[in-house]
Order: structure tokens, then sequence, then C-alpha cells
């Protein structure tokens, strides 16, 4: 059961020693062709595998995620590396904290639970530009995920780093890994570029060494394996519940005649989107496909088997453009809280018809506790913060410039300028070329009159006296992580115009929220009055500036366990970032929906001091007209869609019951 890794170590300090014994005991793991399967220390081997993220559960958590995927009867686990999230800035890797990847392997290892790793480059898994990091955009017509050559020394830096951290990981070598996956999907991306490819493998094989078994991942569908599969990589396909598994293995036959059957993403649910139903997927549907792929031998790694969360702003988008909620629940077996569901329990009934699964106590759903309403009060204004948020200062310029010009990867930045003329009637104030990435947040005068967004809305109208200040606060919603439209920069991209004439002389100032926020520098001093509007022609609308409001939260010390996880809520606020001490939760938008509440983790709270929480709302706050409170509940809300926007299908083999 639980392998010590003083073991591991030691046993290979012996065999080390007496050679003759090394071929006959050393950790192996390769594809056997003549029998269709994996071998496992030369014994026939099949694996029943489920996705989870590191990099969507904190740190915190990971053991008791992975102690019940274990419980489950899994045999492996599969993980995504996101390159972005461990060099933001190039050549800074961060591993630490959440983001210590070799922890997590070494925990995988401890439980008993191998290791198939997708390292990308890029990954999709909608995240932030596929996992790329953005900085990549800084070569404005880069061709992502081919052999442009820019692109490859900064994947061949990347590897550089953090495959040699994950060689001495592999199996063969004490370690958890058993197989690793070269890119993600390549055959629905556009581009086919073999060189790409061949150069990625011989990336891969340099710093890993020729036993470890390189795979590779495609719909399940030739005109998928015609640009994803190559030789020397194995192919595996993915498809969900519902359809013919045994057609689906017709495909993966087409680029591997013989090897073991591989499903390397079995959708146990779907993802969601803001302002899309959430994504529900039948446990019934799902057993009944499981079994029929368990049955047929075949090797299946179910994604998700948790999916987390996405905290911060690492979310990703699909187009048309479409970004995905902050819960990444999955409708997953273990919920985004990591709690056990029918799901689970139906999934594990299944896997034991095929293997022995682990006895001994199933560590139960963590408790949640409803600590109730916050009481928050206006801090400031982010116009009044950016002697503080825009630590660099402004830049001016006669066109915007986009986040990537000014070095920002995610948030918001500031658009300032003056109208340049009297706009007595109401004049449109527009993007023609559809360039705002991706929602502006639009004041005159100190009054916010209106938002623009991309694809939704392109022009709102505005009244105000020439030489009036022109606010626009534009927030990235996360990049697009699938498909050919890759380099999606975040901004203004184009030029706004007011009437006929294109806007110019902007002040722009790049701002960094989270650093003011971790500080506690907006708690300093209160806000100034709203100083009195302006030139303002026209009755103010239903909006609000966006503001920052702050509420603090004390953790009742009579009731034992305390803290414990929870989720809020936000009666009567529309949309924004949350922070609790600093930690970027995440973005809310109960205006839209489908999600409702935000997951709260324990693990960010604290008993010893009052727990400070930040939201920056963008649109408009309760607290003129009602109560200005967030409230922290035991249950989350994940399905509430009050706008509906068109649903968009990625053409996944995947059917909703
Ligand atoms: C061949 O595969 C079957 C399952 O398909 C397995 O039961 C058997 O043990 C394997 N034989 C060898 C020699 O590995
Ligand atoms: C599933 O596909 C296989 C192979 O294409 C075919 O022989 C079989 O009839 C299909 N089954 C159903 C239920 O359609
Ligand atoms: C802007 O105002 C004009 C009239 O001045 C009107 O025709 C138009 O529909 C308005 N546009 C928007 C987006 O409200
Ligand atoms: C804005 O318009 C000017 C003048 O038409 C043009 O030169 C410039 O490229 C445009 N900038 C952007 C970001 O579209
Ligand atoms: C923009 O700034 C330039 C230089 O200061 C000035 O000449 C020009 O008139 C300004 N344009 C507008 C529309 O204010
Ligand atoms: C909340 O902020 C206050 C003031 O900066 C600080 O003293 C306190 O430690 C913070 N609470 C936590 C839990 O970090
Ligand atoms: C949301 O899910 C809950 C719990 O499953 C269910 O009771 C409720 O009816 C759902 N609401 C909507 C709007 O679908």
């Amino acid at each position: 059961m639980i392998v010590s890794t003083a073991g591991v170590f030691f046993f290979f300090f012996f065999f080390t020693l007496i050679p003759v014994s090394l071929s006959s005991a050393a950790p192996s793991f390769t594809v056997d062709y003549k029998n269709n399967s994996f071998l496992k220390d030369g014994e026939y081997f099949r694996y029943i595998s489920g996705s989870i993220h590191y990099s969507r559960i904190p740190r915190f958590y990971w053991k008791d995620r992975l102690l019940k995927m274990y419980m489950a009867g899994l045999d492996a686990v599969q993980t995504y590396i996101p390159w972005s999230f461990h060099e933001s800035v190039p050549g800074v890797f961060d591993f630490s904290g959440d983001r210590d990847l070799e922890y997590f392997l070494q925990l995988c290892h401890e439980i008993g639970l191998l290791v198939i790793l997708r390292p990308g480059p890029y990954i999709c898994a909608e995240w932030d530009l596929g996992g790329l990091p953005a900085w990549l955009l800084k070569k404005k017509d880069i061709v992502l995920r081919t052999a442009d050559p820019d692109y490859l020394a900064a994947v061949d830096k990347w590897m550089g780093k953090l495959l040699p951290m994950m060689k001495r990981h592999l199996y063969q070598n004490g370690g958890a890994i058993i197989t690793v996956q070269v890119e993600n999907e390549y055959g629905s991306y556009f581009a086919c570029d073999f060189d790409y490819l061949r150069h990625l493998v011989k990336l891969f094989r340099s710093h890993l060494g020729d036993d470890v078994v390189l795979f590779s991942t495609d719909g399940a569908g030739l005109g998928y394996l015609k640009c994803g599969a190559l030789q020397g990589v194995y192919a595996t396909v993915d498809f969900g519940p519902g359809g013919n598994v045994t057609k689906a293995f017709e495909a993966q036959r087409y680029a591997e005649p013989h090897g073991p059957l591989v499903n390397s993403e079995y959708y146990t649910g779907w993802l969601d989107h803001w302002g899309e139903p959430h994504s529900i997927v039948s446990t019934d549907a799902v057993v009944k496909t499981l079994e029929e792929i368990l049955d047929l031998g075949a090797n299946v790694n179910m994604y998700m088997f948790i999916g987390g969360t996405t905290f911060g702003y690492w979310n990703g988008a699909n187009t048309p453009f479409a970004p995905q909620t902050t819960s990444y629940d999955f409708d997953a077996p273990l919920t985004e809280a990591g709690d056990l569901t029918q799901k689970y329990f139906a999934i594990r009934k299944v896997i034991k018809k095929y293997k022995k699964i682990p006895g001994g106590v199933l560590p139960p759903s963590t408790p949640k506790f409803a600590y109730g309403k916050v009481q928050m009060k206006k801090l400031k204004t982010l116009s009044e913060s950016l002697d503080i948020l825009s630590i660099s200062g402004p830049v001016k310029t006669l066109y915007p410039l986009s986040f990537i010009d000014l070095n920002q990867q995610f948030g918001f930045v500031l658009y300032q300028t003056s109208l340049p003329v009297d706009c007595l009637k109401p004049t449109p104030l527009s993007s023609p070329l559809n360039g705002v990435h991706d929602r502006a947040y639009v004041s005159v005068g100190g009054v916010a009159v209106g938002i623009l967004e991309r694809n939704k809305c392109i022009s709102i109208n505005i009244t105000g006296r020439a030489g009036s200040r022109l606010d626009v606060l534009v927030e990235s919603m996360g990049r697009i992580n699938y498909g050919k439209n890759l380099n999606d920069f975040k901004g203004l991209v184009t030029n706004l115009t007011l009437g006929a004439d294109v806007l110019t002389n902007w002040t722009v100032f790049s701002l960094g929220i989270d650093e003011v926020v971790r500080e506690g520098l907006l708690w300093d001093t209160p806000s100034q009055q709203d100083s009195s509007p302006t030139h303002i022609l026209s009755p103010p609308t239903s909006l609000s500036l966006p503001t920052f409001y702050g509420g603090t939260l004390k953790i009742p010390d009579q009731i034992p366990d305390l803290p414990q996880d929870t989720y809020i809520q936000f009666p009567g606020w529309s949309k924004g970032q949350l922070w609790i001490n600093g930690v970027n939760l995440g973005r809310y938008w109960p205006s839209r929906g489908p999600q409702v509440t935000l997951f709260v983790p324990a693990s960010v709270l604290s008993t010893e001091a009052p727990n400070n929480i930040t939201l920056l709302e963008l649109e408009t706050c309760p607290c003129t007209r009602g109560e200005c409170v967030v409230q922290f509940t035991h249950t989350p809300i994940l399905n509430f869609t009050v706008t509906h926007i068109k649903p968009y299908n990625r053409g996944q083999t995947f059917i909703t019951p």
C-alpha cells in the first residue's frame, strides 16, 4: 500500500551494487505490442486513472483528494502542468507552495498512485492561453504550437528546467510517473506542424531518456489522429459517455494497430461558461460507458475525477469568446470542494468489478461552516486608488496599448482620456473592430455610464462636455485556450471612436491590484466623499464606479474544529473579484451565472486574526439600496443562469443526457 521512499532508495542502492540482478528487478513500464497492453515490471498492466490538477487545489488539500482517489480504486492520477503557473516572468521559475509539483508527485507516490504526466507545453485545460505564458505574445505574430523559432526557444528553456526535475520521478527511476504526454490534442490544431512535434519528442527524449513511454491524446476520429499521432509517441484517444466505445477505439487502432487501448480523457462531466447553463452529466451514462471501456480491457483516465477551482485570473475562454467560470467543479465524482458524491460511489462500484480496491476508512467529505453575514464597507473607488495601484505611473500614448505592451499579464488596465468635443446629445462610444478585450467599465466625469463587452456590446451612448474625463477600465476575462485564435491580446486592442472620431491621447495605467490588496494598502485611508460629478448631462445609470469594499470575518472561538471550508455568496452584488487575506479566490458574477457562490477553502482562513475580505465590485453594489453584506453559507450554487448566452459547443464527442 503505502510505499516508503526510504525503501525505494534502499532498493536502488542495493541493486546498483549487484548489477546482475538489475534486469529482473529494476522497475520498468513499457508497451506490450504483442498482447495489446502495458507491461509494468514485465507484467500485464491496465490502469484506471483520474484527472486532478494540482494547480486547481490548495496544497493543503492535495493529500485528502489523492487519498479519496486512491480509495476509489484508481491505479493512477493524471495531471497537467500549466507552464504559465510556473514561469509567469521569463526565466523566473516558481515551484513553491501551491506550485510545488515535486511535492505533489511525492504525495502520489507515497499514497500508492501512479502518475500520468501531461507537461504540454500547451495543455488547453480551460487555463489562460492553454497554459502557455502570456509573455510569449510579446512577439505579436508568434505562431504558437509550431516550429516558430521564438516559440521553440522558449519551450526549450522551459522544458530544460522542468523535465530534468521530472526525471527522478519516472517509474523506472523509482518514482510514480509511468507515461508522459507530448503536447495536447494537437490533431485539433490548424497548424499540423510535424517539425514541431518531432522537435518536442527529441527534446523530451533528451531530458527523460529513451525508455519513458511518451504518448499523445486526440479526439477519437481519424481527422484528429492525422495531425496528432506521430511515430515514437504512443497514440491514445479521448471520448465521453454515451457513444459507441468499439467505434471510438477503432479510431485509435488506425494510428496504433497494436498496443493497449487507452481513453486518456473520459468525460465524467463538463465545463461551464459564464452565461450558459451549468453542465450536468448523469451518473448512469458515466458508469454505463465506463463498464464498456473496462470490459474491453482498455485503459481509462476519467477527466475530471476532481475538477477543483480556477482561482485568481487563471481561467481561459473558448471561441466565439466565452470565458469559463471560476468553479471547475465539472460535475466530477469529487466536487469542487473534494466531497464524495453519488457519482463517486457508483464509479467505485464499477471499478470493484474489475479489480480489488483498497479496504479501510474512506476520508469523509470535509465539513462546511456557514459563518453568516459579514458587513462590507466602501474602501475606495479604483480611480481614487491610482497612486498606489499604478506603481510605475501612467504611460502617455496617442493610441491605446495592450496588456502585453505594458508587460501586464492579468487583471485590469485603466485607459483615461478626455472628451475632445461637447457631446450634448447621446453620442456613440464604440469599438468598431470589437477590440475591447474583454469588458470595459466606462465612466464620464466620474459617473459610471455603461459597459462595453467583447462580441456582445461594441457601442454605448454617452453624453458630456468637452474636457470631461473619460475612464475606460478594461478587464481581461481569460485568454482563449482552444482553437486557432490563441494570440488573444487583452486591453483596448483597437481604437475606440466617439461619434466619427478616433479617440487619442490616452493616459494608460497598468494596475498591480493583487499586490496592493495583499499588502492591505487599500484599508489605510478612508474614501473621500464621492466628488460631485461634473459636466454630466444625463442622469446616472444603475451602475456604480468600480470600487473596493472591505469587511472582516472573525472565526467564532467557541466552536471546535474551525476554520472549516465555506462558500461565499454575494447578495445584490453584480460582478467582480474576491480576495480573502490577500488570496485571489477568483471572479464572481452572480448577475450572469450560472455560478453564484465561490468556494473558500479553510486553508485561506485564520483563527488568529480577523480575516480580511476585499471585493472589487465593477458594476453595482447593494450598499446604497439595502444590506451591504457578503454571506458565508454551507452550500454551493453553481447552476443559476441569469442571463442566458447562446451555448457554445466545442465539438467534442459528448452528450448531455
Ligand atoms: C495478455 O492480456 C490479457 C488481458 O487482455 C491478460 O489477462 C494476460 O495476463 C496477458 N498476458 C500476458 C502474458 O501478459
Ligand atoms: C458500434 O460500432 C461497431 C464498430 O463500428 C459496430 O460494429 C457496432 O454495430 C456498433 N454498435 C452499435 C450499438 O451501434
Ligand atoms: C444611441 O442614440 C441614438 C440616438 O441618438 C440611438 O438611435 C441609438 O439606438 C443609441 N444607441 C445605443 C447603443 O443605445
Ligand atoms: C488607431 O488608429 C490609428 C489611426 O487610424 C492607427 O494608425 C492605429 O494603428 C490604430 N491603433 C490601433 C491599436 O488600432
Ligand atoms: C493630443 O496631444 C497632442 C500633443 O499634445 C496635441 O497636439 C493634440 O491636439 C491632442 N489631440 C487631442 C484630440 O486632444
Ligand atoms: C487583516 O489585516 C489586518 C490589518 O492589515 C492584519 O493585522 C491582520 O493580520 C489581517 N488578517 C489576516 C488573517 O491576515
Ligand atoms: C440547481 O441544483 C440544485 C441541487 O441539485 C437543484 O435543487 C436546483 O433545482 C437546481 N436549480 C436550477 C435553477 O437548475
